[in-house]
């Protein structure tokens, strides 16, 4: 191996969302690959990216990337469905890097349910998105399924109101008239959803299987690395850092709920 291959499997990963939600994919994929160093960030400024236009969604998220490309990251996950559904196929033609990008999870709620009915909590891009329809007509054959986007629930997560009372009523409106049709499974559409699930299970009263798709988009980033050959070698410390254009102390607070490691954490403007 040439030197130069050798320092780019040091490199970190890039992984970015419109704010706090891609943190539950770094969780996991820190868990999986305990080598690699991680660079995040959150464009919580901006967000939420699930009401934008496609242009808005494609030059906030351009910006996020070439952050992430002048910190030399070698590979970078799209830990946004709202952005991979808008702008994945673009950004993959555009640069010379590889992406991982989140997928609807229909697959594993098709196999789990056992009504044969499913619930999606999505942003509105996100469900809009060609990939959600092609996802749909290859999984959901057979299913009754109920989509339902997510107006309020990025916001409230940003704003660490996701135990509210506000956050329990919005959940109720959008997951009871599912639930009485007997969705027995709910897909979480959305990065920042995850942070909701113990509010989701309380509302459910546990009587949903809730699907999460980060442990597969953290397998995913690791065939990916291997195929490009730049999984880390290293066995010393890999390095947390952390950028956002919000506020330090709202990431800071869900960066110590994901993770108990060392990090750095800096507020930018891109
Ligand atoms: N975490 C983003 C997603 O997965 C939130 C979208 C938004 O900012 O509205 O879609």
């Amino acid at each position: 191996m040439n030197q130069g291959k050798a320092a780019i499997k040091m490199s970190p990963l890039g992984i970015f969302d419109s704010g706090v939600g891609g943190l539950c994919v770094l969780r996991e994929i820190k868990k999986l690959l305990p080598h690699e160093s991680i660079h995040y960030f959150a464009d919580s400024i901006n967000c939420p990216y699930g009401s934008k236009t496609r242009q808005e969604v494609l030059s906030l998220s351009r910006k996020n990337i070439e952050f992430l490309l002048k910190l030399d990251c070698k590979l970078i996950v799209i830990a946004c469905n709202t952005v991979t559904a808008v702008a994945i196929d673009s950004f993959r033609s555009e640069y010379n890097i590889p992406f991982v990008g989140m997928e609807p999870a229909l697959k594993p709620a098709a196999l789990q349910t056992k009504s044969k009915k499913i619930g999606i909590l999505a942003t509105e891009n996100t469900i809009n998105g060609r990939l959600f329809k092609q996802t749909l007509e290859k999984h959901a054959t057979g299913l009754d399924v109920y989509i339902q986007p997510g107006y309020g629930l990025v916001e409230l997560v940003e704003n660490k109101a996701q135990n509210s009372d506000q956050a329990q009523s919005l959940l109720k409106k959008y997951l009871f008239p599912m639930m009485d049709k007997g969705v027995d499974t709910i897909v979480l559409g959305c990065t920042h959803y995850p942070f909701l699930t113990e509010m989701i299970k309380k509302v459910t009263k546990n009587r949903v299987t809730i699907i999460d798709p980060a442990a597969a988009v953290a397998n995913q980033t690791k065939k990916m690395l291997i195929k490009f050959d730049l999984a880390s070698n290293s066995q010393n410390h890999p390095l947390f850092n952390f950028s956002t254009t919000g506020e330090k102390k709202i990431v800071e607070t869900f960066i110590e709920n994901t993770m108990n490691t060392p990090y750095t954490l800096e507020q930018i403007n891109i």
